[in-house]
Order: structure tokens, then C-alpha cells, then sequence
């Protein structure tokens, strides 16, 4: 059988913003944080912040969020704003790309606004060395000229509150994680938590789902909220064109199968990567720059995207002298460890 070219922007199980997600993402994105299914210790912690800064009428200390990526952190920093009383602005980290971007939107926040970053380790040096006196004094300095003439002016901006997000903290320089006074991470949820999700976002869309169906689509959404709704709505499309419309968990099987997304909610390319280890590498260890040479995809991704997952689930260790498949992952792919099985051969 021949190789299928993976297709990251339109793997179903990706946990990646997929911009031609129509709006409805939008709508079920909780408002607040009574609303916020799970993140129970992130929510705990924010909510008192929070009430503190409010009790001393302050804005709140900048928040650094990090954690793999489809977890809620756009949604929290909206929350952060709602809770707060004040608007958020959104950007990212490649969408500033020279210093006055960033001073452009500085001069034009209100008092105590939220500015949301996203992908804040991809912020250039220059634009960082500007946020660093604005996120300690609420002040820019600015170097106006060139050579001999060049002078700097110091420019107050309003208190603001900084909502960075990231997928591991360990990607930002150390200047700026230590200028954050909030870090907090975002762990993958559990299936019970994403089943919650799935109902409430059903009731949002007006689908009729069993609790049994949902947790069916929970138990294959990766940990991750985005991709259970994503599943939610491309499971609706089966139930209704080839089944009653409701959502049963038969139903959620069927469909979820037909997607070849597997009890687990591996897809191909997760069972590419396990397989290759073993195949090629004995099952490792095996170094992240040729596992990602080998399975055609940026280290980052499998470190950032891919891994968390088959971590989490028990599929894959990092050592210090690479990644392992461990022997549950033999078990799920029906591969006998020392010896290849017809299941080995056939998965491709
Ligand atoms: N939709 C996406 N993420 C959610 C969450 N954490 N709680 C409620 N609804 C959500």
C-alpha cells in the first residue's frame, strides 16, 4: 500500500485553530469562569487573583499561560477581561513584527485592559525589549533618530494587564517568563471533563446527544476541547444524513471509526510515529531530530502537538537518550515486542 502524505492543517484530530472553523467556535467559548468546564487548579487560582485585584482596585498581574495547544487560552484571557470589567485585544507573537506595532497598540489600550499575546515566544528581540519596561513601569522608551542626534523619550501607557500564551514556558527568555507575576499551566483534560464540554456545547448547537455518546467522543478528543468540539459537529453530520440525528454511543462509534480515529483517538499519523520507533529504532530510544526526519514533520510539532497526547496515555516515555515506545503501545497496536506480527505489517 502506498504512503499517504500527512496533512497537518486538515488532520480531524488536530488541536491547531483551524481558521475555516465557522463561527459557531466562537459560541461556545464559555464566558466566564463558572462556565469553564475543568482546569480546576488554574480556575481556583485565577478567580482569587482576581477577586484581590478587584478589592484593591487594581489591574490584574500579567498571566503567563502555557500548555499544549487547543486547551482554552485565547478563551481564558476573554474570561480574564469579562471577570475583570474591561476589554480584551487580541494579537499573536509573529503579528507584531517591529517595535511601533507594539507601541501602537500599547498607546491605545484603556486602563486595565487585557492585551492577549498568543505565541508569545515568538515575539523578535526587539519587540520584547519594549514590552520589558511596559509590563514593569507602564512606560516605553523610545529612541527617536539615528547616530549622534538620536534621543530617547519615555512614554507612559495604561496599567494594563498581559496575558501571554504559550506551550511551554521553557520557550521564552528568561527576562520575560521572570516579568510575568501569574504562570500557569493548562493540563490536557480528562474525558469526563471533555464529555461535560460536548454536552454543553449540544445544547449550544441544538444537537441531541446521549451522555453515552459523548463520552464516547470525549474518550477519542485527545485531552483536548477544540477537537472534541470539531468531532462533535462532523459526528451530528452522520448521525443526521445516516442515522436517526441523535447522537447515540453506536452512533459516535460509527462515526468516529469512519474518521479512523481509534478508541484511543489515534489517527494515522500517531500510529505512523509509534510505529516507525519501533520499526526502525527497536522501539527506541531514539533522538527527536530523526524520529522527526524520519516521520517527515518539525520536531517542534511532535514535541508540542503530538507527544503530550501519547505521554498522557502511557504510549510513548521521553528519556534522556531519546523516545520510547512503551509496552502498551506495543499492546494497543496488536506488535509483539522481539517480533513482528501480521498486526505490525498490516497498519499501513
Ligand atoms: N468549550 C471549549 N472549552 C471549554 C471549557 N473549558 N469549558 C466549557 N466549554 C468549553
Amino acid at each position: 500500500m502506498i504512503e499517504q502524505e500527512m496533512d497537518f492543517e486538515n488532520r480531524i484530530v488536530s488541536p491547531e485553530y483551524n481558521y475555516n472553523e465557522d463561527e459557531a467556535e466562537l459560541s461556545l467559548r464559555p464566558k466566564t469562569l463558572d462556565e469553564y468546564i475543568g482546569q480546576d487548579k488554574v480556575k481556583d487560582n485565577l478567580r482569587i487573583y482576581i477577586k484581590a485585584a478587584l478589592g484593591r482596585h487594581e489591574s490584574l498581574d500579567h498571566v503567563l499561560l502555557y500548555g499544549p495547544p487547543g486547551l482554552g487560552k485565547t478563551t481564558l484571557s476573554g474570561i480574564i477581561a469579562k471577570e475583570m470589567g474591561v476589554n480584551l485585544r487580541v494579537t499573536s507573537g509573529p503579528a507584531i513584527e517591529k517595535q511601533g506595532d507594539l507601541v501602537a497598540i500599547l498607546t491605545s489600550l484603556n486602563e486595565g485592559d487585557v492585551l492577549f499575546i498568543d505565541e508569545i515566544h515568538r515575539l523578535s528581540r526587539n519587540v520584547e525589549e519594549i514590552l520589558y519596561p511596559a509590563m514593569e513601569d507602564f512606560s516605553l522608551d523610545i529612541i527617536l533618530g539615528k547616530g549622534p542626534s538620536a534621543r530617547s523619550i519615555r512614554l507612559d501607557v495604561p496599567r494594563f494587564t498581559l496575558v501571554g500564551a504559550t506551550t511551554r514556558s521553557g520557550q521564552l527568555t528568561a527576562p520575560l517568563r521572570d516579568r510575568f507575576g501569574v504562570l500557569l499551566r493548562l493540563e490536557l483534560y480528562t474525558p469526563e471533563d471533555l464529555a461535560k464540554i460536548i454536552m454543553r456545547s449540544a445544547g449550544i448547537l441544538g444537537i441531541k446527544i446521549e451522555p453515552d455518546g459523548a463520552l464516547e467522543i470525549a474518550s477519542r478528543s485527545r485531552g483536548t476541547p477544540r477537537i472534541a468540539n470539531r468531532l462533535l459537529k462532523r459526528v451530528r453530520d452522520i448521525a443526521q444524513v445516516e442515522y436517526s440525528g441523535d447522537i447515540t454511543e453506536e452512533v459516535a462509534r460509527a462515526a468516529l471509526a469512519r474518521f479512523e480515529i481509534d478508541e484511543l483517538g489515534l489517527d494515522d499519523f500517531d500510529r505512523k510515529m509509534l510505529v516507525t520507533i519501533i520499526n526502525n529504532y527497536s522501539g527506541g530510544p531514539v533522538g527527536l531530530d530523526t524520529l522527526a526526519a524520519a516521520v517527515g514533520e518539525e520536531a517542534v510539532t511532535i514535541e508540542d502537538v503530538y507527544e503530550p497526547y501519547l505521554m498522557q496515555i502511557g504510549f510513548l516515555a521521553r528519556t534522556a537518550r531519546g523516545r520510547c515506545v512503551t509496552d502498551l503501545a506495543y499492546e494497543h497496536l496488536g506488535i509483539e515486542k522481539n517480533g513482528r506480527s501480521s498486526a505490525q505489517q498490516s497498519i499501513f
